[in-house]
């Protein structure tokens, strides 16, 4: 279906069609571009421009990372690196775009990040290298992300398949060194000055819509246009940040007739206080979320560094996580175990109900026809009981297997309001209704978690998959509670990485 004569009928025509951004530092108008068009397939078409490779075609191997330039509240540039084989290109209206071929100085200078790959001998096969370049690049630009505690994270999205890591991260090392040592960037200020002349047309914050051929990708300004547009039209496709959706055209090869994108309603980036609540907007990315509950709740915290990797968590959204129907996403079970509260719109009727409750059946929500994720509500409080435990067969970039998030309140010694939310045990994100009731009114000892562990086989009847048997799976959400117990009771907290990793280093 043609939406551009409906919206500009509906709206009064205020509509731009074409998509503008940086690219390489130069402005690029494209209009008549089809809405499901991915950034990469867009750039791999250009003359010279075929740098940025792809591998899997679905977020996981980085091979496509191109590094995407914002402009903050202070007209700062902040660069995320970005998978562009499942970013559809409109979304990049109004960002500056660096790919590898735009590093180097016109006098053929290299980036201090290319002379570093160069100097340590780390490209290898040289089909990866691109993508590792440009994560390195956002780290360099960013000032944040080459030591030796941060490396792991900023390079988790980036398979190299040879094992050649060694060497990467020794031009990362040397390159944090540099980095610390060197003062403005050239890339930075001109940049900034370019972004901010391109976004300050008159046309610049109109809605945005762009088709060719079978798809169109709409855009909005305004809640109430968002709203209305999918109230009546509730068979378009909601996209936020398109690490679901763009694999349904890359791996899955949907035609997707009408994209409807999150992205450019002001309203949807709100992340803020209300009372003792945080409310966190649809196009709220999992980055952003986890930079600003970090403090306070280091366990979610923690489970956000594990969530994707960074190119995943920079565009990605939280609402996107609980919209998708998915019994495996991580944050349903964190949201849940801290009480968090989902607010559904409609036009203008807006209702909220308990997150645990959104859940029906697999794939089915309490959502109804044209009835949007306009917000989470979640507890901001410190919770000084909550865990959040992920079991998946690869620590970093995986989805859980299984995945248990546990708070409760302890009064004078005895377990009072546990909430036990578990993933990948039942066909939604659910609560153990009968482990709770064994830890409700008991000490805080290992013998009542472990009675609570042996009563998970009544509360979970779980599935056989490619990610775990059946046995597997109850026997390690047994195993997680009794964990629980042991970090409650004794302090003994198991972990991999991060701080917990130190307490059984010492201990060992
Ligand atoms: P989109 O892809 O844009 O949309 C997802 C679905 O939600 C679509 O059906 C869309 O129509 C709908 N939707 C989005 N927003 C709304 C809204 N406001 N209202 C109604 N419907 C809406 N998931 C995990 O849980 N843990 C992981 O560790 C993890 N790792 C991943 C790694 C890779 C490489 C990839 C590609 C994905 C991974 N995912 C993971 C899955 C995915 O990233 C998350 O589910 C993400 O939160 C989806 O958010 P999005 O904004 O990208 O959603
Ligand atoms: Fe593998 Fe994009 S091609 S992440
Ligand atoms: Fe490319 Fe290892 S250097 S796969």
């Amino acid at each position: 279906m043609d939406i551009q004569p409906i919206v500009a009928a509906r709206w009064g025509g205020r509509m731009r069609q074409d998509i503008r951004f940086l690219l390489n530092g130069q402005p690029q108008r494209v209009s008549h571009a089809a809405g499901d068009l991915t950034l990469l397939g867009w750039l791999r078409e250009q003359p010279h421009l075929r740098g940025t490779k792809q591998g899997c075609g679905e977020g996981d191997c980085g091979a496509c990372t191109v590094a995407l330039g914002r402009l903050d509240q202070s007209g700062q540039l902040v660069w995320s690196p970005i998978n562009a084989c499942i970013l559809f290109l409109p979304m990049i209206d109004g960002a500056a775009i660096r790919t590898v071929e735009g590093l180097a100085a016109a006098d053929g200078q290299l980036h201090p990040v290319q002379e570093a790959m160069v100097a340590a001998d780390a490209a290898q096969c040289g089909f990866c290298t691109p993508g590792f370049v440009m994560s390195l690049f956002v780290a360099w630009q960013n000032r944040h992300g080459l030591g030796q505690d941060t490396i792991d994270d900023t390079l988790a999205g980036n398979l190299c398949r040879c094992t050649g890591y060694r060497a990467i991260v020794t031009a990362a090392l040397a390159l944090a060194v540099s980095n610390a040592q060197s003062s403005t960037d050239r890339l930075d200020t001109a940049e900034a000055a370019a972004l901010a002349d391109l976004c300050a047309g008159d046309d610049h914050d109109d809605d945005l819509f762009v088709e060719q051929g079978a798809t169109g990708f709409y855009a909005p300004t305004t809640t109430a246009s968002f709203a209305d547009y999918y109230a009546e039209n509730p068979d378009t496709v909601i996209v936020a940040g398109a690490t679901d959706v763009g694999l349904w055209v890359t791996k899955q090869h949907k035609t997707l007739s009408q994209l409807l994108w999150t992205g450019r309603v002001s309203q949807f980036n709100r992340l803020e206080r209300d009372g003792d609540r945080l409310f966190i907007g649809p196009a709220v990315t999992h980055q952003r979320f986890a930079d600003a509950i970090d403090a306070d709740l280091p366990e979610l915290a923690e489970l956000m560094r594990r969530f994707g990797a960074q190119q995943v968590r920079s565009t990605g959204t939280i609402c996107g996580n609980i919209a998708n129907a998915s019994p495996i996403g991580d944050l349903p079970p964190a949201l849940i175990a801290i009480g968090s509260v989902v607010e559904l719109t409609r036009q203008g009727a807006v209702r909220r109900l308990d997150l645990e409750d959104f859940f029906i059946a697999y794939g089915q929500q309490d959502r109804k026809s044209g009835e949007f994720v306009s917000g989470i509500y979640m507890l901001a409080e410190p919770a000084p009981y909550l865990r959040c435990y992920k079991i998946s067969k690869r620590f970093d970039q995986d989805i859980s297997a299984v995945m248990l998030a546990a708070n409760l309140d302890i009064v004078d010694g005895v377990i009072e309001a546990p909430k036990l939310a578990f993933g990948g045990m039942a066909a939604i994100p659910k609560r153990a209704a009968a482990a709770e009731s064994e830890l409700t009114g008991k000490p805080v000892e290992i013998t009542t978690f472990q009675r609570a562990a042996r009563a998970l086989e009544d509360d979970f009847t779980p599935l056989s998959d490619m990610r775990g048997s059946a046995a597997y799976r109850m026997a390690t959400a047994q195993n997680l509670l009794v964990k629980y117990g042991l970090d409650l009771s004794e302090g003994q907290k198991f972990r991999l990485a991060g701080a917990g990793l130190a307490d059984i280093m010492e201990r060992w």
